[in-house]
């Protein structure tokens, strides 16, 4: 009987024999003071789906304290009407007591060692199980069929991929190229933290990573020299700190000697008192 598992639904009655068409749910998550990179996200998820839901939500489990989650930039308002007029159907914005944040929930989601150990974990102990916990909450409410992530953000996009294959989570991730000012910038709700002057200074990041880029190119693969090549370019700008400048598998975000395949390679680094990430896949021809 091949009837099983085609049982019209409530509102298909018989003499309305016409099928739904499946609403596919393209999600979004932010934490708002939302620019032209989470606008690509949007775009993207309104191309690909038939509804589409962002949420916004500084999610205080993934700060650590002496963090910035005070501060953070919150625009509701400017966001809503941003939102409107990139066509989001649904704009969901919870309150820290919906999401269980406050001292409810007890139960949290702790990503491999081998993904929050390195990279942005290091400085930022427990950051990346707090954004595990609170991604698998909203997928779990919102139930989308694809949510959108940003490539800027290259562990947590490894540790979602992870996380969602481990729970079997029933959701496509989708990973986005990282938006760019026109003088190389990465878009950050952190840069609104910038001075004007901090703000060019902080293009020696991409610089730094396309020199790299360029070098990778010409053919080479060895990561000492590829990662010296992003120093080099950063050593130039006293007020920039690196914190760390690696080359990593992207999926397994292990170092790499030389890349064969494909290799992250990313960076954090300080400004004044405000912390930048950013990176590039290297992609062998
Ligand atoms: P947030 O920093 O607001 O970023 C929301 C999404 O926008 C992330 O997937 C991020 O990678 C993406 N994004 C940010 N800047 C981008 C850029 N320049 N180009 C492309 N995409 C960009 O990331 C978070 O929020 C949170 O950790 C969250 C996933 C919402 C969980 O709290």
């Amino acid at each position: 009987d091949l009837s099983w598992g085609k049982q019209p639904r409530s509102s298909d009655s018989p003499s309305n024999p016409m099928p739904i068409p499946a609403l596919e749910i393209g999600f979004v998550p932010t934490m708002g003071a939302l620019h032209t990179g989470h606008l690509s996200l949007i775009e993207r998820a309104r191309r690909e789906n038939k509804l589409v839901v962002v949420s916004i939500f500084v999610n205080p489990l993934q700060f650590a304290p002496g963090e910035d989650f005070s501060r953070y930039p919150r625009q509701l308002e400017r966001d809503r009407s941003l939102c409107e007029g990139a066509g989001v159907d649904v704009l969901f914005t919870p309150t820290p007591e919906e999401m269980g944040v406050t001292a409810s929930d007890q139960t949290h989601i702790q990503p491999p060692q081998a993904l929050v150990s390195g990279l942005c974990g290091r400085s930022r102990p427990g950051h990346f199980e707090g954004v595990a916990t609170i991604v698998t909450k909203l997928l779990n409410l919102v139930q989308p069929d694809r949510s959108y992530f940003g490539q800027k953000d290259a562990q947590q996009v490894a540790i979602i991929r992870r996380l969602v294959q481990d729970l079997k989570l029933p959701v496509e991730i989708i990973a986005c190229p990282i938006i760019r000012e026109a003088n190389g910038l990465a878009l950050s709700s952190r840069n609104q933290y910038l001075s004007d002057e901090e703000k060019i200074q902080a293009t020696a990041l991409y610089q730094g990573l396309a020199n790299a880029q360029n070098l990778f190119r010409t053919g080479e693969r060895s990561s000492a020299t590829l990662v010296q090549a992003v120093k080099l370019e950063l050593a130039n700008v006293p007020v920039i700190h690196p914190e760390y400048i690696e080359l990593v598998d992207p999926m397994t975000l292990k170092p790499l000697e030389t890349v064969t395949d494909e290799g992250l390679l990313a960076l954090a680094a300080r400004i004044g008192s405000t912390r930048l990430i950013d990176n590039c896949v290297l992609r062998g021809s």
